[in-house]
């Protein structure tokens, strides 16, 4: 099997698939299921000064009506892990949980010991000011965590405050420690970089928002926090995530952690291809519980292997370069159709905004193919990212 263990900012993990702070990291025993369920690494909760009072109810998944499709999705996931990234649900999860409603002092005493009883590193996740961060750093530390993330959620425009904390952290504390960016910053790599001086490694994304849904029963919010708002998570945010971390890769030297939608080994490739030394998982163990880390794992694994890859190293960033300051090209071109692969489902046909596309019965075999009116097609690709077997694509 190829090792995919990672070292990171000298924190040696088993396995690239980290716990994301949240409901599955709630509390050391939560983080010791998450170890048995796979995780290679421990990100705890986000503790704070102050216990959080955290609004009821404080989770939904947004699209119910996805919800069948996605737990049919899953269960054949399980068994050709491909067909569930192939089919791109855009499923999200609203929260308005805060931070620990555990008191700091309990997970000092308690709660990181426990975790660290599952023999892998444990990071605490702190927030949220400089005073703050000087007072729980240093008691964090001599708990023995062997790193710690600090929680960025709330800043927006200016990284100044950003760095005052990143300051703060670091004059007291002598562990690795990592940034959490969130999406809600106009320039996120501007961030990054402003903060790259002081910490060990960049953890990106947190969830969006605020973000508003109404059960349209009901006419009311499904969240009960300050005007129902919440916070979105899962696949419907991963584009943004990657994207952000390509951002953060192209632009600071630290190690970057992705986050944000993860679900599949494919989602963790996808990251790993743009930058990133591993992935964190929150809304997908909380959806599909702490085995999704051993899953996702080995996903990672079959991924490398079937593709001639020897480690993550051999992906790490090889998308970057694809990434053109530039539009390719403004031309149309059709793509190119590979007959052997067209399974005639038409799936194409249907979402061809051009009507370039029909299905014709291949004089040959008889079965039913797709054909190209490259007249008609406008080259927007529309169709390569829809083919479920790539028979569409360009040269
Ligand atoms: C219910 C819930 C609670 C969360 N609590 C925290 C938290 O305490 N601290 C933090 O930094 N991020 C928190 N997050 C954000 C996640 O750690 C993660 O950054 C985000 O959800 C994107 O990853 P995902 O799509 O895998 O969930 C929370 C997310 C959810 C869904």
């Amino acid at each position: 099997m190829v090792d995919i263990s990672v070292e990171i900012a000298g924190i040696k993990f088993r396995n690239p698939v980290l716990t994301a702070a949240g409901p599955p990291s709630r509390n050391g025993q939560v983080l010791v299921e998450a170890a048995r369920g796979g995780a290679g690494g421990l990100v705890a909760k986000t503790i704070s000064v102050e216990a959080a009072k955290v609004p009821r109810p404080n989770m939904a998944l947004i699209d119910r009506g996805e919800l069948l499709s996605f737990m049919l999705l899953t269960l054949h996931s399980r068994l050709v892990s491909v067909s569930r990234s192939m089919v791109k649900i855009p499923r999200g999860m609203l929260n308005t949980e805060l931070w620990s409603d555990i008191p700091y002092q309990q997970w000092l005493e308690k709660e990181y010991k426990i975790a660290k009883g599952a023999g892998l590193p444990v990071i605490a996740s702190v927030g949220y000011t400089a005073d703050e961060l000087r007072k729980l750093g240093p008691e964090v530390e001599k708990a023995g965590v062997d790193g710690i993330e600090f929680s960025t959620h709330y800043i927006e425009y200016d990284p100044k405050p950003l760095v005052e904390v990143a300051k703060a952290l670091r004059e007291s504390v002598e562990i690795p420690i990592f940034v959490k960016l969130s999406p809600h910053v106009v320039n996120i790599e501007m961030f990054a970089k402003a903060v790259e001086k002081y910490v060990d490694g960049v953890v990106a994304i947190n969830s969006l928002g605020p973000c508003l849904y109404i059960d349209v029963e009901t006419g009311k919010p499904l969240l009960g926090g300050k005007n129902g708002y919440g916070w979105l998570s899962g696949p419907a945010i991963k584009p943004l995530a990657v994207r952000c971390v390509a951002d953060i890769a192209r632009t600071v030297k630290k190690p970057v952690i992705g986050v944000g939608g993860v679900m599949s080994g494919r989602d963790a490739i996808e990251f790993f291809m743009v930058g990133a030394s591993a992935v964190q998982i929150c809304t997908g163990a909380i959806l599909e519980g702490p085995k999704i880390y051993g899953q996702v794992a080995k996903e990672i694994q079959e991924f490398l292997k079937n593709h001639g890859y020897d480690s993550i190293e051999d992906i790490k960033g090889i998308a970057l370069k694809y990434l053109p300051e530039k539009p390719l090209r403004t031309h149309p071109k059709p793509p190119k159709l590979y007959e052997e692969l067209c399974k005639g489902c038409g799936l194409c046909v249907t979402s061809c905004v051009y009507g370039a596309l029909k299905l014709v019965e291949d004089a040959k075999s008889g079965k039913l193919i797709v054909s190209i009116d490259e007249k008609k097609c406008d080259g927007c690709g529309l169709c390569t990212s829809i083919c479920p077997t790539r028979a569409l694509k360009f040269e």
